[in-house]
């Protein structure tokens, strides 16, 4: 076991740096992100690459994320943003927001991203409340307790088409029988997902910390 998951940092390491080489606004993201003592949770340097090629290949315009941290994947995001392309972050706190609009801003992508500040669950409802428009790519990464209400608001901001990605969907393995609070919330997230009428899906397992995975998801025609 201990053999497999080196080997899987092996594999991870030579496929980022391959794939998904550091640049300077990404470096500085993490940096200013662990200065400022946020959590260090973001997506890692090729989940990050595998966010951007997921908006790329279904040509989102606009996309909006749930859960911004440091801005680390809002940058990858936005990255494939076509011109005149939007895209709408939620969080919590307003330290956080503070941190990823410095970082969004120093890679450029200031004027393509919005970051609001607020829970997200107010924030979904009041989008869905004043009609203000569909999604192509939602991003759901905030509080795991809160993954199955923001795929119910995340249903009604999509399309046909729309891409629903979640991510920690494995979670080191506990989302398959743990039954603490935020492994059950994983658990119903990943059902709805795979039981949901308008859904299909998949949950892709990745090596981070431990072993996670991204559900990766399209809303029916
Ligand atoms: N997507 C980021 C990581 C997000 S970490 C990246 O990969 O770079 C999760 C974030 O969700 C944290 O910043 C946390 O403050 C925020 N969050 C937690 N509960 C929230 C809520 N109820 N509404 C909005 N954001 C929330
Ligand atoms: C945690 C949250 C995340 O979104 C993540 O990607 C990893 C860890 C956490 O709350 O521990
Ligand atoms: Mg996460």
């Amino acid at each position: 076991m201990d053999d497999t998951i080196t080997l899987l940092r092996r594999i991870d390491a030579y496929v980022e740096e391959l794939f998904a080489p550091s640049d300077e606004a990404l470096a500085a993201a993490l940096r200013d992100t662990e200065e400022a003592r946020l959590p260090e949770i973001q997506v890692s340097p090729a989940q990050g690459k595998l966010l951007y090629l997921l908006a790329l290949i279904s040509n989102a315009r606009r996309i909006l994320e749930i859960g911004t941290l440091g801005g680390y994947s809002t940058i990858h995001l936005a990255r494939a943003l076509p011109d005149g392309g939007e895209l709408i972050s939620l969080e919590l706190e307003e330290e956080h927001a503070e941190v990823a609009r410095r970082n969004i801003e120093r890679a450029g992508l200031a004027g393509s991203v919005e970051v609001r500040v607020g829970d997200a669950r107010a924030s979904l409802a009041e989008m869905v409340e004043a009609d203000a428009g569909l999604f192509d790519l939602i991003f759901i990464d905030a509080d795991k307790e809160g993954y199955p209400e923001y795929l119910d608001h995340a249903l009604r901001l999509s399309h046909p088409g729309t891409v629903i990605l979640g991510d920690n969907a494995i979670r080191g393995g506990s989302v398959i029988d743990a039954s603490d609070t935020t492994s059950s919330a994983m658990r119903e997230f990943n059902q709805k997902l795979a039981e949901g009428p308008r859904l299909e899906a998949i949950v892709l397992p990745i090596l981070r910390e431990r072993i996670d995975g991204l559900a990766i998801a399209r809303v029916r025609a």
